[in-house]
């Protein structure tokens, strides 16, 4: 029944994107530029790809430069205060744009637009921006974009999620040796920091053969690098009528013939099963990191943030996992400060962190989000203390990464070259299996290809070697 009320739609937004070209063809002598930009999570740039195929679609050439395009689209990210900040300053700035060039049309969308207070500051200190959706309606764009063209009014759309999943979206990849493949959309997890589920709707998984076949494209395609998304992988396959779960989806993408690595994220602890790991393991194709957010290292500050796990069940995942899986290097997010947190809690996560050794950890201060469980929690830690604790665990990490950075000396690593390295040819750089950044000199012709580089040489960001 979904399935036909998706095609429906779909049908419908082809028609729109038809009328939008030939309004465009109408309306400008030279090929109408829009300008993307997606701030935020992987799965946010993915959607930004979905857009941007749509845009091409209807016409539209791209520009990196906001000032050249004749649509703006800035697809938003609420995960935190500073990032909606970000955005805000990055629309204010298009106001001497739009004053350079009336009929440029100006969007926002994304996960900060789906928040009502948002739309209503938007409405009424920014008259500049002509078109405002949320994450639930991006698939209509060419209807929106089609109402705002001809009427010149502006456009509002908020609407609910629909809750199903449209498929046949076109989409502009922004690279042509990574891919980002998203196989699930929402959150139902509601951890009590987090504003995704509010804005992002539940949890609906693609159904599997859509995912293979995309798959199969992209290394028929030649992407060597696939990167399923999800806000939490290890929960696909709730709620479709087929025998799946993550484990079975990694190896069915295992299994598609070809030379190219798959990798996934995000994971939750609680959902990680020790059956996944073995699937890890067995899948050759599958790379040995794991991006596990633990967010913090107190049994109180869990059950809180309603993660549903402990630190002894966490650690006792990771130790399986270390066994079982050769060299295998882990990365977390952690948040600092969350309400009610104390100083002691706080040394708990150090411990963690100690017991883990993350290679990479992205750290945040709490950030209280309007709407949210833990925004109502008191919370007295003053936020020149939680900067303090904040530094003082970047110092332990930077120990711990660059013992492991350091550790990598002498081995061998298999890298995918994915570009010229931060000096200029002919040095190149790429990314090993376990998702260390390996810089080495070589001809720009491997760029795209596994090469086996020797580690010579390791600086806190990066390792160096030479191809053999
Ligand atoms: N404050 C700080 N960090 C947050 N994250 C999510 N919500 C918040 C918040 N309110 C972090 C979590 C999550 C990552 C994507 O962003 O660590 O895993
Ligand atoms: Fe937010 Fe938790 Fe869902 Fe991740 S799993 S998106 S942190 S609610």
């Amino acid at each position: 029944m979904s399935s036909a009320k998706a095609q429906d739609i779909l049908v419908k937004q082809q028609e729109y994107s038809v009328k939008v070209r030939e309004l465009l063809m109408q309306r400008y002598t030279h090929m109408p530029l829009a300008h993307v930009h997606s701030f935020g999570c992987q799965q946010n740039i993915s959607d930004g790809e979905h857009i941007k195929g749509m845009l091409a679609q209807m016409g539209y050439g791209f520009t990196d430069s906001p000032d050249d395009a004749d649509f703006v689209l800035y697809n938003t990210c609420a995960v935190r205060e500073n990032a909606e900040d970000r955005v805000f300053g990055n629309v204010g700035n298009l106001v001497h744009c739009k004053r350079r060039k009336p009929d440029m049309v100006i969007a926002l969308c994304g996960c900060m637009t789906q928040q009502e207070h948002i739309a209503q500051k938007v409405k009424k200190s920014y008259p500049h921006v002509n078109l405002v959706f949320g994450t639930h309606v991006t698939h209509t764009l060419p209807e929106m974009l089609y109402k705002t063209l001809v009427s010149h009014k502006r456009t509002f759309d908020l609407s609910d999620d629909i809750g199903f999943i449209v498929e046949g979206i076109p989409v502009h990849r922004d690279g042509n040796i990574k891919a980002w493949l998203p196989i699930m959309q929402g959150c139902d997890n509601f951890c009590t920091y987090c504003i995704v589920p509010h804005v992002r709707g539940r949890e609906k998984s693609r159904s599997s053969r859509y995912i293979i076949e995309e798959a199969r494209q992209l290394v028929a395609d030649g992407y060597k690098e696939i990167t399923l998304l999800g806000q939490n992988v290890n929960s696909y396959g709730k709620g479709l009528d087929e025998d799946i779960n993550f484990s079975k989806l990694l190896r069915m993408i295992n299994d598609i013939p070809g030379d190219f690595r798959i990798r996934f994220m995000t994971s939750h602890p609680k959902d990680c099963t020790r059956e996944l790991i073995d699937t890890i393991a067995e899948c050759d194709k599958v790379c040995n990191n794991i991006h596990l957010p633990v967010q913090c290292g107190s049994n109180r500050v869990l059950k809180e943030m309603n993660r549903h796990y402990t630190v002894e069940a966490y650690l006792e995942l990771i130790d399986y996992a270390k066994k079982k899986i050769p060299g295998l290097t882990l990365t977390s997010d952690i948040i600092v400060g969350f309400p009610g947190e104390t100083y002691e809690e706080f040394c708990e996560t150090l411990e963690l962190i100690k017991k883990v050794r993350y290679t990479n950890m992205y750290t945040f201060i709490y950030s209280p989000r309007n709407g949210t469980r833990a925004a109502k929690m008191p919370d007295p830690a003053t936020a020149a203390e939680k900067s303090k604790w904040f530094r003082e665990m970047l110092d332990v990490q930077a120990v711990i990464n660059q013992e492991l950075m350091d550790s990598k000396v002498g081995t061998v690593q298999r890298v995918l070259v994915d570009g010229i390295g931060k000096t200029g040819a002919p040095r190149l750089a790429g990314r090993s299996d376990d998702n260390t950044i390996v810089e080495f000199d070589g001809s720009s012709d491997l760029i795209g290809k596994f090469v086996n580089v020797q580690i010579t040489k390791a600086l806190n960001w990066a390792v160096f070697g030479e191809i053999i």
